[in-house]
């Protein structure tokens, strides 16, 4: 990467912020999730009852950025739902257009601080063995590979890899 390079992924870095989603984001949510296809998809009920299930049983947070014309955009989220302390991340989505400027990334630290600062044990996902881009992502947090379910998804058949991060000892 070019010095510009690199400053220019900072900008774009630094002109997201991260904050708790509500129901109003539900509507941009969804319709980012429909632009993903492999991403999991969930119904508008499942989300909502994750956003109204903060702080105690859930962290959903969306990125967002303001565009062209000064609007605020939501740009990615990450949902997880909490259980018994442990935490599973249901699904985190990047705007096309903006991935690879370190949303993704923002998304994760941001979740990993609240996981950490929570009475969590272990941070939990599963991901299709395809998809390289959400498994670069959680590799590079720390997450590590623990286990394969076999055909686990379908539309198409694939195996889910399993990735964990534990609290430190
Ligand atoms: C996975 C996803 C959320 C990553 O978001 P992103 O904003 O593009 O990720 P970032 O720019 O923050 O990248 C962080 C790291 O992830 C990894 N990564 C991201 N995209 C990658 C790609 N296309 N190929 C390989 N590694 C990739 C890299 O390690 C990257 O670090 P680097 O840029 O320093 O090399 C995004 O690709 C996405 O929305 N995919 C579709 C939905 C999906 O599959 N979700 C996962 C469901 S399990």
């Amino acid at each position: 990467m070019s010095a510009g390079d690199a400053n220019s992924q900072r900008g774009a870095e630094a002109a997201i912020s991260i904050r708790a989603a509500n129901l109003n984001d539900l509507p941009a949510i969804l319709a980012l999730e429909k632009t993903a296809p492999g991403a999991a998809h969930w119904s508008a009920s499942h989300y909502k009852s994750r956003v109204e299930s903060q702080p105690n049983a859930a962290c959903f947070q969306v990125a967002e950025r303001v565009g062209g014309e000064g609007a605020i955009q939501i740009c990615g989220f990450l949902c997880a739902r909490i259980v018994a302390g442990e935490w599973e991340i249901e699904n985190v989505v990047v705007a096309q257009k903006l991935r690879r400027h370190g949303v993704g990334a923002q998304l994760m630290r941001s979740l990993i601080e609240r996981w950490e600062d929570s009475a969590g044990t272990a941070l939990m996902l599963e991901a299709r063995e395809s998809n390289a881009a959400a498994r670069a992502l959680y590799e590079q947090h720390g997450m590590r590979e623990v286990g394969r379910r076999r055909d686990y998804y379908r539309a198409p058949v694939e195996d889910a890899i399993l990735y964990i991060l534990r609290r430190a000892e």
